[in-house]
């Protein structure tokens, strides 16, 4: 079951024994983000604040914060069952026979279900008042930042050259009670759509959505894709939206907060410092000015906010979402790709790790360069690359065949390229070195020496094993010596 708001995500939560409220009083000046670390660290529950110094509102926090949280959200026992859902619409064939042909238009009808829908009103709406970010409990996350920071809105612009929508996330830090910065990064479409318009740009922004919803604003998308559909396709109901009060956009109807307003072309101020996702201060830097012309809100509105710091933290369940949702469209257009993983520790853009069927030379340079081409994956400063058996997940196979397969002076491409904006390693401003390393067997024709064998046990002993395991009592006896581990367990399969 996916949560229609975030009413109703907190009650599912509530019910399988994930979210702690917490009725002490915390302050949102620096407090709430010490206890969150803790607790993302510990891999402990969501978190809803009662009671914050200085505001009415609860806050709510660590929504997305473990694996199991993370798959909630999306109804769904596990990621990868959410990128089964995506893989199933994108690799459609022209359907042969009756049953095909019926299942084929369940998945477009899907689709169809997928696209937003205007809907007269809705509780975003229940109060309107005049801009007052005062009333918000607005986090103030780490000691160097200069002011309190939006962490998780939706931002919502369009493109005025043809009226497509866009929904980002992108942090906003308060100026004053009536206006904030945006920091939509050079890469963003946010930025694009303001970059492209001659004057004011409308910009609305939805706090506490549904789960989905809410993780749908991080998803990097190609620029004509609104957010919203892939939103409605991964809730399997649309996202209803109600025309904004003061502006021409319109916002999801179950949001508990809405901020509406404009930027101005040209009009910026300085931005941060931000102690960020990368585990660094991100350093001050111009940004845009977002101005308030209307607030509105649910009755008893809950603000929603995430701390990003050094990894592991929250955001590191949307970035794995994203990992697993785009995985059968990364393999549309280099099908040879079996799977790849983004470390959290890697803060996403540091590191891939990718495997592929290689079927000729340089097949693995050829995988490095694609992914340096492929939208925000072109951020990535480290590709590694290995075979379609090693399992990129397990870090400690991933080190094996590196250290095996590579000879670093003819399996490692030192290239250049666009960086990610908060990279501070690179010499230049978002541009820098990129490092491939290529850990697959080599040819002979890739400069190899006759490359050896594998070593693998014969099917018949593996079976034999099988079938003899309990007479060898190796189970039993390490039951009594105290257990045995559920990680060796499942490494000797038991
Ligand atoms: C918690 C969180 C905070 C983020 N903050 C920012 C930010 O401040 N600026 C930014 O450009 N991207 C930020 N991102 C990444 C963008 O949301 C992401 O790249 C998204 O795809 C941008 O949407 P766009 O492709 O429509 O521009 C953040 C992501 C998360 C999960």
């Amino acid at each position: 079951m996916v949560a229609s708001d975030l009413r109703s995500w907190l009650d599912l939560l509530r019910r399988e024994g994930e979210l702690v409220e917490v009725d002490a009083e915390v302050d949102p000046y620096l407090e709430v983000t010490e206890i969150v670390d803790r607790t993302v660290k510990a891999g402990g529950p969501a978190l809803l604040f009662r009671n914050l110094k200085g505001s009415e509102h609860p806050l709510l926090i660590n929504q997305f914060g473990t694996e199991r949280r993370m798959a909630m959200a999306f109804g769904a026992p596990n990621l990868d069952a959410v990128s089964q859902k995506l893989e199933d619409v994108l690799e459609m064939q022209p359907p042969q026979g009756l049953m095909e042909k019926v299942r084929g238009l369940g998945k477009l009808k899907k689709l169809a279900d997928s696209m937003p829908k205007r809907v007269g009103g809705g509780p975003c709406q229940e109060i309107v008042l005049e801009p007052n970010l005062d009333l918000l409990p607005i986090q103030h996350c780490w000691p160097g930042d200069p002011a309190p920071f939006i962490t998780l809105p939706a931002v919502i612009t369009k493109d005025p050259r043809n009226g497509t929508r866009n929904v980002g996330m992108y942090r906003m830090q308060k100026i004053d009670s009536r206006s904030t910065f945006m920091h939509w990064q050079i890469h963003k479409d946010g930025r694009m759509d303001w970059l492209a318009t001659e004057g004011r740009i409308p910009v609305a922004v939805a706090l506490g959505c549904d789960p989905v919803t809410t993780y749908s604003a991080s998803a990097p998308l190609p620029k004509h894709i609104d957010e919203f559909m892939l939103a409605g396709f991964l809730k399997g109901s649309p996202v209803e939206l109600v025309p904004c009060r003061t502006i021409d956009l319109e916002v999801p109807a179950n949001a508990e907060i809405v901020l509406e307003g404009y930027i101005e072309a040209g009009e910026l101020g300085t931005e941060g410092p931000f102690g960020d996702h990368t585990g660094y201060y991100s350093p001050a830097e111009p940004f845009p000015i977002f101005r308030l012309t209307a607030m509105t809100m649910r009755r008893n509105a809950i603000y929603p906010s995430i701390v990003v710091g050094i990894p592991p933290q929250e955001d590191a369940w949307l970035g794995k979402a994203t990992e697993r949702i785009f995985l059968p469209a990364i393999r549309m257009t280099v099908p040879e790709i079996v799977d790849f993983d983004l470390p959290v520790a890697g803060a996403f853009h540091n590191c891939a790790i990718v495997s592929i069927k290689k079927a000729f030379p340089g097949h693995a340079k050829k995988v490095m360069h694609a992914i340096w081409g492929l939208g925000m994956l072109s951020l990535t400063k480290t590709v590694v690359v290995v075979d379609e058996f090693v399992d990129v997940h397990d870090y400690n196979e991933v080190v094996f065949h590196v250290g095996a397969n590579v000879d670093p002076k003819r399996d490692v491409i030192i290239s250049e390229g666009p960086l990610d904006q908060l990279d501070h390693a690179a010499s230049m401003y978002c541009y820098g070195g990129k490092l491939g390393i290529d850990a697959t067997h080599k040819l002979t024709v890739e400069g190899a020496r006759e490359w050896p064998e594998r070593i693998a046990m014969s099917a018949e002993v593996r079976d034999l094993v099988d079938r003899r395991w309990s007479e060898y009592g190796i189970e039993a006896s390490a039951e009594e010596n105290g257990g045995i581990s559920r990680a060796l367990r499942q490494k000797l399969r038991l």
